[in-house]
């Protein structure tokens, strides 16, 4: 585990924007996965810039979900990936095909099966961004979710519906249930970065950083993964020791 520390939240985003615009030159045909959330706005900021500029060639590129509610509208505005559409993907002009994402109207074991096939067909994904949870979760991956889990649909904790409830309107109306990319399927990615800003994530990270090893704290896994960068700013690493 690489860790990185960013002055603040611009230079995080720089930073974590030049690994992958770095793995896109690399291999123009990645098979990507980025975050939702706050923290990855400055990294998606940074690669629009860079495509637009020209620096950077998206052509090829495809994206896979991390993760999604369940059983909610497929034309829902919350629902993760039009979300990751209007504020990444169609800024960067990505085609609808080459973008996979959880059917929150689907089956739920064929939709899980459907999403591990196209990471398969593609030969597997190349980078994943991952944000941190305030409880260490990654995806939706809760804690106590084993190590080797695969992708599937999951039960919210009360700390992620709480954590969700505004952009739901309250705490009721958030989904119960929904899709995550499972540990055992980030594991296997090339590539994992964790992005974490902001003092709220400092105990957490520290946690992730020094705590031992296990499903307890999901981001741990950081710690175990052969290829992975933990890129945080100042703030978020106040108590990283
Ligand atoms: P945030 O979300 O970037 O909005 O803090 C991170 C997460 O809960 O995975």
């Amino acid at each position: 585990m690489k860790i990185i520390e960013a002055g603040d939240y611009d230079d995080l985003s720089r930073k974590s924007a030049g690994i992958v615009l770095a793995q896109v030159k690399a291999k123009p045909s990645s098979l990507l996965v980025l975050p939702t959330g706050n923290t990855p706005l400055g990294l998606f900021r940074e690669l629009v810039k860079a495509a637009k500029s020209g620096a950077a060639n998206f052509g090829q590129v495809a994206f896979v979900t991390l993760d999604e509610y369940a059983d909610i509208a497929s034309d829902d505005r919350r629902r993760l990936s039009s979300w990751l559409s209007r504020e990444l993907l169609t800024p960067l002009g990505i085609a609808a095909d080459a973008f996979h994402a959880f059917d929150p109207r689907g089956n739920p074991g064929a939709e899980a099966e459907r999403i591990e096939g196209v990471i398969a067909a593609r030969g597997g994904i190349d980078l994943a961004v991952l944000g941190l949870g305030p409880n260490g979760h990654l995806g939706f991956n809760e804690p106590g979710s084993p190590f080797d889990s695969r992708t599937r649909l999951v039960s919210l904790t009360p700390e992620s519906i709480r954590s969700n409830a505004a952009y739901w309107g309250g705490e009721v109306d958030v989904p119960s249930t929904a899709y995550t990319l499972g540990l055992g399927t980030i594991n296997e990615c090339r590539s994992v970065v964790l992005v974490v800003s902001g003092a709220r994530k400092a105990g957490i990270l520290a946690r992730t950083l020094n705590d031992a090893v296990s499903i307890n704290v999901p981001a741990t896994l950081f710690r175990v993964h052969p290829s992975s960068i933990v890129i945080a700013d100042r703030d978020a690493l106040a108590f990283a020791g």
